[in-house]
């Protein structure tokens, strides 16, 4: 099933409510947010005030992207808070079969991010255990940046070795997604799509969303 994750690292802060509503009013399942720590990135976004009044006001979903170092500190706070989905960076932790223990022992879905520079096989080894994968399409830290190309190889070759070996495991894409690129990343196995830029492009909320939602229909 085809999913779709508005981050909301491109939203007005003043209106987040309203535009929770217009997600709710239109079906979208997830919304993506951003953790930065100032150090795996080199900025700040979200913490765990944020998802915790998010969760007071919505049931969606909350897919909650650490782009922090030391994820095993941080993710029982962040499950806590409401998070459904608890992402951590494969490039951020030793331990990540820790990390993805501790997520499952707060009873949440567990997703290892991996940046453009990492490659596809590094998440081999854990996929019998994780719900989700997180490809980013553009290093992480800021939205608004073009999707790097040898994304679509990569999704393509992670999707290929879930369905070989029978998991069942979504992959999401998060970084430079756009109605001119979603085709292309759907075709190579992607179903959870993150759009941060795209969605809020000139505050057309639902303009913007329509026109992703009819690229998905073809594909349905
Ligand atoms: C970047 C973040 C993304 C970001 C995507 O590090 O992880 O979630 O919001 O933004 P766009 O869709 O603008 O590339
Ligand atoms: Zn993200």
């Amino acid at each position: 099933m085809i999913k779709l994750a508005p981050s909301i690292l491109a939203s007005n802060l003043m209106h987040i409510e309203d535009e929770i509503r217009i997600f709710e009013s239109m079906n979208v399942p997830y919304i993506h947010i951003d953790i930065m720590d100032g150090l795996f990135v080199n900025n700040f976004s979200f913490g765990t005030s944020a998802v915790k009044n998010i969760r007071k006001i919505t049931d969606l979903v909350l897919d909650v992207h650490l782009m922090t170092y030391d994820p095993i500190k941080h993710i029982p706070a962040f499950c806590k808070c409401g998070a459904d989905i608890v992402s951590f960076h494969l490039e951020a932790t030793s331990k990540p079969d820790k990390a993805i223990d501790c997520i499952k022992e707060h009873g949440k879905k567990a997703c290892i991010t991996l940046k453009p520079t990492t490659e596809a096989e590094a998440v081999f080894p854990y996929l019998d255990r994780l719900d989700q994968v997180l490809i980013m399409g553009v290093m992480p830290g800021f939205g608004g940046q073009d999707l790097i190309v040898g994304t679509i190889d990569k999704i393509k070759k992670l999707r290929r070795y879930i369905k070989e070996h029978g998991y069942n495991i979504d992959i999401e894409i998060d970084g430079g997604v756009k109605e001119s690129n979603i085709r292309r990343v759907l075709k190579a196995g992607a179903n959870v799509i993150v759009a941060g830029s795209y969605i809020y492009k000139d505050y057309n909320i639902e303009e913007n969303i329509n026109r992703i939602y009819s690229v998905f229909k073809e594909f349905e």
